[in-house]
């Protein structure tokens, strides 16, 4: 897999000021965690004051990278202390980069938080967590995380994934597969659009897995106004009740997905923008350190509101009982 240099917008001097003061700033008055509600309110307030550069900066993807890299913010290494052991006890850990990442994802939609994932939090910690190694969820290491769409078990899920880098000394990359370059014949692209099977909840959603409902058959990928757009999770979707030409036709948009896949190497501050409507991404194995020094990444999930990118029939859906807190401004 090429690792690749994503399309970088590098933030001047003057925006990472701007974003890091407002940041301090809200979480001075705040004490010291952003999981407060009225914290919310506040980075919306002060979202709507940013300035242009920044704005421009949290424009949609423009290329069929489906993604970008923003570059340029300061990570104070010592200061965030030890990567936690896991997100339960990373609490308030990097705090001001929750209000950074919250700034950002405001810049660019809602953000949005699910009851039943880390407690509800609008920023998440995804750090390896002793135990988990070879689960298909952000807490796992010594796997590959197969590419998946973020939350693709349910129709409220993210347009836009926001993941902040505070730490990654093993240089462990993030992978990013682009629909929009993927290419499959008309019969295919046909056949996937169907809705055949459905996609089950992912292991970090305990409640949604045990949730009684009968589990809605979607759409793996549409045309959009805009062009192919998917919904991809073959970890959690049960493949072996499909027919054999269903199933065909998913293993070629796999073997498509991995052939146009990129490895995306982070480096401390760098935020990561997928479109979560065009791109898959995952993570390639690694050995954990469990010392302290592991690799940190901090995520927030955006919904952009007025975007028209999911099929009508996902409206109906029940969403394994999930509902998706939405941090409205
Ligand atoms: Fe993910």
């Amino acid at each position: 897999m090429p690792t690749e240099a994503a399309p970088l917008r590098q933030l001047d001097p003057h925006t990472v000021d701007e974003l890091t003061h407002t940041a301090r700033k809200i979480l001075t008055h705040f004490g010291s965690s952003a999981a407060r509600p009225e914290l919310l309110r506040r980075v919306a307030e002060s979202a709507t004051r940013l300035g242009e550069a920044i704005r421009h900066h949290c424009r949609p993807v423009d290329t069929d990278d489906g993604l970008f890299v923003l570059r340029g913010l300061p990570v104070d290494d010592d200061g965030n202390g030890p990567t936690p052991a896991g997100w339960a006890t990373a609490g308030d850990s990097a705090a001001e980069w929750d209000v950074i990442l919250l700034l950002l994802a405001t810049a660019m939609g809602h953000p949005i938080a699910w009851e039943g994932q880390q407690e509800g939090r609008f920023v998440h910690n995804i750090v390896p967590a002793p135990g988990h190694e070879e689960e298909q969820t952000g807490a796992s290491s010594t796997v590959l995380l197969s590419p998946h769409t973020e939350d693709a078990f349910h129709p409220g899920r993210a347009h836009l994934l926001l993941l902040a880098c505070m730490r990654n000394h093993d240089a462990v990359a993030t992978t990013a597969a682009s629909v929009r370059k993927v290419r499959l014949d008309a019969d295919d692209v046909a056949l996937l659009s169907r809705p055949v099977l459905p996609i089950l909840p992912d292991d970090a959603y305990a409640e949604a897995r045990s949730f009684a409902g009968e589990p809605p058959r979607v759409s793996v990928l549409w045309q959009t106004e805009s062009g192919p757009t998917l919904r991809y999770d073959p970890a959690y979707t049960p493949l072996d009740r499909a027919p054999a030409d269903y199933r065909a036709a998913y293993d070629r948009l796999t073997a498509e997905l991995e052939r146009v896949s990129v490895a995306v190497v982070l480096e401390p501050g760098d935020v990561l923008v997928v479109d979560n409507d065009q791109v898959v991404h995952g993570r390639v194995p690694f050995e954990p350190r469990y010392d302290g020094t592991d690799r940190w990444l901090k995520r927030a999930s955006v919904r952009v509101p007025g975007r028209r990118s999911r099929p009508l029939s996902e409206a109906d859906e029940h969403g394994y009982g999930q509902a998706a807190l939405v941090a409205h401004p």
